[in-house]
């Protein structure tokens, strides 16, 4: 990403926002909803923006689980890991996705940016446990299979994409 373009494109929402301080959380929001994460040159440039400390700005940013300061893939997967996926076995899903992506706990995100896999806690669709979403899309009843499956398929249409 280019620093001049993500200047220009955060200076925009900070005005949307009328550079008001209790606006920091729409900011972030908005900043996030472009660029997938938090850049570091984006939080200085809103913390100047709002007259804030680049710490206050940090703190709110590591504070909300929806905010990433590391940059996400094109294709966001998260695996639920509530109680009833789990003891419906979503971890070896979660294993097989990860070792499929060559991804980790640690490791988040593929170094080509096309996926970055997740876990979350309950999606709210236990009934259909164990779920996974792709791209905030739900698939129920899975299995490491069919996970594996729908993985080759979101490869095959980001190699016709490009
Ligand atoms: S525990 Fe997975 S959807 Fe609720």
């Amino acid at each position: 990403m280019e620093h001049a373009s993500l200047r220009t494109e955060v200076e925009k929402i900070l005005e949307a926002h009328e550079y008001r301080a209790s606006a920091l959380i729409a900011i972030m929001q908005d900043v996030q909803a472009l660029y997938n994460y938090l850049p570091a040159k984006a939080l200085e440039q809103i913390a100047k923006g709002l007259k804030i400390s680049i710490a206050k700005a940090y703190s709110v940013a590591t504070f909300y689980e929806n905010f990433s300061l590391l940059p996400k893939g094109k294709n966001i997967i998260r695996i639920c890991d509530g109680t009833a996926c789990h003891v419906r076995k979503s971890i070896p899903i979660l294993e097989a996705i990860r070792g499929d992506l060559g991804l980790s706990g640690k490791k988040q995100t593929t170094d080509d940016l096309m996926f970055t896999v997740e876990t979350v806690s309950c999606l709210g669709a236990c009934g259909l446990s164990p779920v996974i979403t792709i791209n905030d899309v739900v698939y129920p009843s899975m299995t490491p299979e069919k996970a594996l499956a729908l993985l080759a398929e979101l490869k095959k249409e980001g190699v016709t994409n490009a």
